[in-house]
């Protein structure tokens, strides 16, 4: 799509208005003959929703998305053609959405241009059956109300007064840029699913609260009757305390609270510029003869079409396979966040990349991943450095190892996956200044060292007796954080010689630097492999003088401390992935399958229904990690679905985008059968195995030209469908 006519529209605001003002703009027109064809061109500095002649115009929610706003702001386009009348009422409401901090004040600025009011800026396009053409564009003959929205941001939820009257002034036109415009690149939000109530019940404090069943992101939708002036005011928590109360602690300065002002009559509502993370509900304040029946919950993200299913025997397992899925629901609205509750659901980079290769394998996610890289070029500064959270904000720390490293690992992960260059090739000069810019910060040469980072995040492995000096500090566990960073530094560099290789640039001296890195980690680090994320991490990144003895090393690390993993965010996506490689794939699956903290399905056993920030975010004896930084819905955990699919069924691209395969699966007999269906761009991938009688039996079906290693077998089989064992 190209943007013809917005850029020559005008931007709009109303006069007076502050930043947090939600207003409706309006225009009135008349169609000067029969219709051809009709379309919309808008964009606005917040979210907006447009109705044409009381009907929505399209189904993106929360348009125009998030981006680099101060780089990048994406139009949309609308075919209305079939929702013209003669006589025309246009009204667009704009929100704050992510242009503006409603709250979080500890974030900092959202963005330079936040204190600036809601603006609009839109084109029609009218083709008549005659031939001709006109074009109305935003200026001053639009009007502009404050809206029935009378408080609305993304974290605060919405309020709305349903009896307020609009009352339309003249709007002003305004200075604001127009270079930033671009087309729509990503996918649009929308709503996916509805979910109904599975309980309403009285919780001991004696609050109302309705269970989804289901931890989400989405909003709400309620049809009632109601008299004018009435409240309907809902409040959304994740999970219930130990007591069984509504428990909102974890969403810290988020409100995420819709409160409701009725009308008179009967009447309907969602919200219309924000959403909310959340399995409960709670009815602070109802209509008289409100009931739970009256109340639904709808599911949104970003379009994208389903890729990647795993099924196995043990229903545990299905449920962490499903939560995983709903965690990639829940978190790929417009942008990969963190987590969609509390005041951050940000796009952090780390999380980003870690989940990644999980993400490209449960969804088609190329058109969600090449906006947001969009924005990652557009946020990366000057001197390399990028941001730990794109699209990004200006109060943050300096980001660092494995979050900014996102910019080449998962260009390089996309590659893989889908076998489509331009996701490297786009990201190439990203790469270089990003490798370019680290050497001008570290303390040592070769080495990434004495810089910010948040290290191996969330790792469990510091002694009980450890005092770090400060908060951040003690949230990292063990790991040697300079050998973190240097193993990442390297981890960039290879990335980098590997794209420019596919792109015929001279990689000399980035395969000298390589080598140069390589030694110093060797002789730094080499003999201070200490934790389970130091040694993890060189054996990922191929940094290990002797990578059998630190497997080893670490297969027995996992066992002294009795079957448990300590890595934190940065180990634990490829701990079951090289003790697989190195030969010890039994003790992967006993840390996949173990049920008790921490464990993959402690969080399962315990009713989640989304992937935890901590292993622990509930407690065995039902009390909390902690209020401060406990989301039930954080993506990077769930990352071990690429062992799933990748080890325990085996399937891994021998070529990008599985142009050839391999399908190596390592079964393990405390799980009786596992199937993984992966529909990649050159066809449906099956891999199934299950114990029998006589042994075990492997169907596989491949589209392409395959490897297939069964225990020491290895044969190279084309396009069809293959039993073995019986
Ligand atoms: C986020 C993480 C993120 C981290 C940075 C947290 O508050 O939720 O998942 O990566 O900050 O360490």
């Amino acid at each position: 799509m190209l943007i013809r006519h917005a850029s020559h529209a005008s931007w709009i605001r109303m006069k007076d208005a502050d930043s947090l003002t939600v207003p409706v703009f309006r225009k009135i027109f008349a169609c000067r003959g029969r219709v051809k064809a009709a379309s919309l061109e808008v964009t606005c500095d917040g979210v907006y929703e447009a109705q044409l002649n009381g009907s929505r115009v399209g189904d993106f929610i929360l348009a125009p998305g998030w981006t680099e706003y101060s780089k990048r702001l994406q139009v949309q386009r609308y075919d209305i053609t079939s929702m013209l009348q003669e006589n025309n009422s246009l009204e667009v409401t704009v929100g704050n959405g992510w242009f503006r901090r409603t709250n979080a004040p500890w974030t900092g600025t959202q963005n330079p241009d936040e204190f600036l009011p809601a603006m609009l800026i839109a084109a029609l396009h009218i083709v008549y059956e005659d031939g001709s053409e006109e074009v109305i564009l935003t200026d001053d003959s639009w009007e502009v109300s404050k809206s029935t929205v009378t408080l609305s941001g993304i974290f605060i939820g919405e309020d709305v007064d349903m009896t307020l009257k609009m009352e339309y002034e003249k709007a002003q036109t305004c200075v604001y840029p127009k270079n930033i415009l671009i087309e729509q690149e990503g996918p649009q939000v929308r709503e996916q699913e509805t979910i109904y109530p599975c309980r309403s019940f009285r919780t001991p404090k004696g609050e109302w609260v309705l269970d989804f069943g289901q931890n989400m992101t989405g909003y709400m939708a309620f049809e009632m009757d109601a008299h004018a002036g009435e409240r309907l005011s809902l409040s959304t928590a994740e999970v219930l305390d130990r007591s069984g109360n509504f428990y909102t602690a974890n969403y810290r300065s988020a409100r995420s609270q819709l409160h409701y002002i009725c009308r008179e009559g009967h009447q309907s509502y969602k919200p219309r510029l924000t959403f909310f993370g959340f399995r409960y509900l709670r009815i602070d304040e109802a209509p008289e003869n409100f009931s739970a029946d009256q109340i639904h919950a709808i599911v949104l993200h970003s379009e994208m079409n389903r890729t990647g299913w795993l099924q196995c025997s043990s229903p545990l397992l299905n449920q962490l396979f499903e939560n995983i899925v709903w965690s990639q629901k829940g978190n790929y609205l417009d942008i990969p966040t963190d987590c969609p509750q509390r005041d951050e659901r940000y796009g952090w980079t780390g999380d980003g990349q870690i989940f990644c290769r999980t993400a490209t394998y449960q969804y088609d996610v190329r058109q969600f991943f090449r906006k947001w890289l969009g924005d990652m070029r557009a946020a990366q500064h000057e001197n390399g450095w990028v941001p730990e959270v794109i699209p990004s904000l200006t109060a943050y720390n300096p980001g660092g190892a494995a979050w900014s490293d996102a910019v080449t690992i998962i260009p390089w992960q996309l590659y893989q996956t889908y076998g489509d260059i331009s996701f490297v090739a786009d990201m190439y000069e990203a790469m270089e200044k990003w490798i370019a810019y680290i050497p001008t910060v570290s303390k040592t040469p070769y080495l990434w060292t004495g810089c910010w980072t948040y290290g191996d995040w969330l790792a469990l492995d510091a002694p009980p007796d450890y005092k770090p000096a400060t908060i951040e500090l003690s949230k990292r566990g063990y790991s040697n954080d300079d050998l973190v960073c240097s193993a990442f530094y390297a981890n960039s560099v290879d990335i980098v010689i590997r794209v420019g290789k596919l792109l015929g640039r001279d990689v000399k001296a980035y395969e000298e630097l390589h080598g140069q890195i390589v030694s110093a980690f060797q002789k730094t680090f080499g003999g201070r492999l200490n934790t389970q994320t130091e040694k993890v991490l060189a054996l990922h990144f191929n940094l290990a003088e002797s990578p059998e003895k630190v497997a080893a090393a670490l297969a027995y690390q996992i066992r002294a401390c009795g079957m448990k993993l300590q890595t934190g965010l940065l180990g634990t996506p490829y701990l079951l992935h090289e003790l697989t490689r190195y030969g010890y794939a039994e003790i992967a699956w006993s840390l996949l399958l173990r049920r008790e903290y921490p464990g993959w399905l402690y969080s399962v056993s315990r009713g989640a229904t989304t992937v935890w920030e901590h292993w622990d975010g509930i407690k065995p004896d039902g009390t909390f990690w902690d209020d401060d930084m406990n989301s039930y819905n954080h993506y990077a955990y769930g990352s071990v679905a690429d062992w799933v699919f990748g080890e325990a069924c085996g399937i891994q691209p021998l070529e990008p985008g599985f142009a050839r395969a391999k399908i190596e699966p390592h079964p393990d007999r405390r799980v009786q059968s596992m199937s993984a269906i992966l529909d990649t761009v050159q066809g449906r991938i099956r891999s199934a195995w299950k114990y029998t009688d006589n042994g075990i039996r492997y169907e596989i079906e491949t589209p392409v030209q395959t490897e297939i290693i069964l225990g020491n077998e290895k044969r190279v089989v084309g396009n069809g469908r293959y039993i073995f064992g019986e």
